[in-house]
């Protein structure tokens, strides 16, 4: 088939989603369809996502999503030229729903199958849009990642450094549910910091003052937090104070580390004007957005960031890692098992 269209199906985390891609003719790629079923409200009481809960409810959505998206872009199965699953790196529960179903669909209907690294796909995403080339600069900052990706190539990844514990949209959530925000947390904290006094609080910026390395660290941050908030009663002040202070905390990590991470490539990669790409949840917060796109300008990069809906966990990113890895006859086979682990 000369445009090819993948069925690419996302499940690690609390995100149900199906989409499909189709190639162009001139190389770029189309969503058809997509849906992305949130699963917040499940989570909610308990402050974060519960794994069980949030596996039962992919296997309440998945399949009624194939389902609309198939019907939405008038497709049979016939239609389709393969199936992307994200394979890992998630919740385990939650990834086999979405890698048994993919599976299932590829021995009914006779199409090749890709497993794919989530973190491939958020890798991927800013070429949903076509307006990025390889090699890219990616920030990828949500509430399970967070870490600096050289993207050379479909496949050619090497990571510069990441956290060695906590992902900043983890730190977010902690912070607002020991002061009640809501969940999630990280549009919480924003709304609240900006009432706040950024300076009001002194928080660590832990493992900054190393600069030989792109390694981050938020568990201290978080730890900061909680005795900020444990010092005195928080009123509606201090609360905006808090939240203000953390994330302009969250922000000097990020930028320190994203100034780095443009000099070593610079250093590896010899481009006019190469392009600096941040994804994941936390890129919704315009503080940091803000922030990370001047550093962007000042470093001579051009910035970019996907549009939120493929910023966030989605399908559409999965079906498009599907589509380049079946443009390169990289199918996995119907054993390829879910991995909790499995870094990029
Ligand atoms: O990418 P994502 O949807 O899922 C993961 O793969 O983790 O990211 C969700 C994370 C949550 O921790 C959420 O609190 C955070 O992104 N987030 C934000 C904002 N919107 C979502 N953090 C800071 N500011 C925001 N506006
Ligand atoms: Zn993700």
């Amino acid at each position: 088939l000369d445009n090819p269209i993948i069925l690419g199906l996302e499940s690690s985390c609390d995100e149900t989603a199906a989409a499909l891609v189709r190639r162009c003719d001139d190389g770029g790629v189309e969503v058809l369809a997509e849906r992305i079923a949130s699963q917040d409200d499940k989570h909610a009481a308990f402050g974060g996502v519960v794994p069980e809960i949030a596996a039962r409810a992919h296997v309440e959505r998945m399949d009624g999503l194939i389902k609309e998206v198939m019907e939405e872009a008038r497709l049979d199965w016939k239609d389709l030229s393969g199936v992307a699953a994200t394979s890992g790196p998630g919740l385990i529960g939650g990834v086999l729903v979405g890698l048994m179903t993919g599976k299932a669909i590829s021995l009914a209907h006779d199409l090749p199958f890709m497993g794919i690294n989530h973190l491939e796909g958020h890798a991927l995403s800013p070429r949903l849009t076509g307006q990025v080339e390889f090699p890219y600069l990616l920030l990828l900052v949500s509430g399970g990642h967070c870490q600096f990706l050289m993207v050379k190539g479909v496949g050619d990844y090497e990571r510069l450094g990441s956290t060695i514990d906590d992902a900043p949209g983890e730190a977010f959530d902690k912070t607002a549910k020991i002061m009640a925000l809501g969940f999630p947390g990280g549009p919480a904290v924003e709304r609240w910091a900006k009432q706040g006094n950024a300076e009001a609080i002194d928080l660590p910026r832990p493992l900054l003052n190393r600069k030989d390395t792109l390694d981050m660290s938020f568990a201290g941050l978080k730890t900061a937090v909680r005795r900020a908030v444990e010092l005195e009663p928080v009123n509606d002040k201090r609360k905006a104070d808090i939240c203000a202070s953390f994330q302009l905390a969250v922000a000097d990590i990020l930028s320190t580390r994203t100034r780095q991470a443009m000099d070593i490539f610079r250093e590896r990669i010899n481009a006019e004007r190469p392009h600096f790409v941040v994804a994941g949840g936390v890129a919704a917060n315009q503080t940091l957005r803000f922030r990370l796109e001047a550093d962007a300008k000042e470093a001579g990069f051009a910035f970019a960031s996907p549009p939120m809906r493929w910023c966030t966990d989605n399908a559409a990113m999965i079906a498009l890692a599907g589509l380049e890895r079946y443009l390169l006859g990289q199918f996995d086979p119907l054993d390829v098992s879910a991995r909790a682990r499995w870094p990029l």
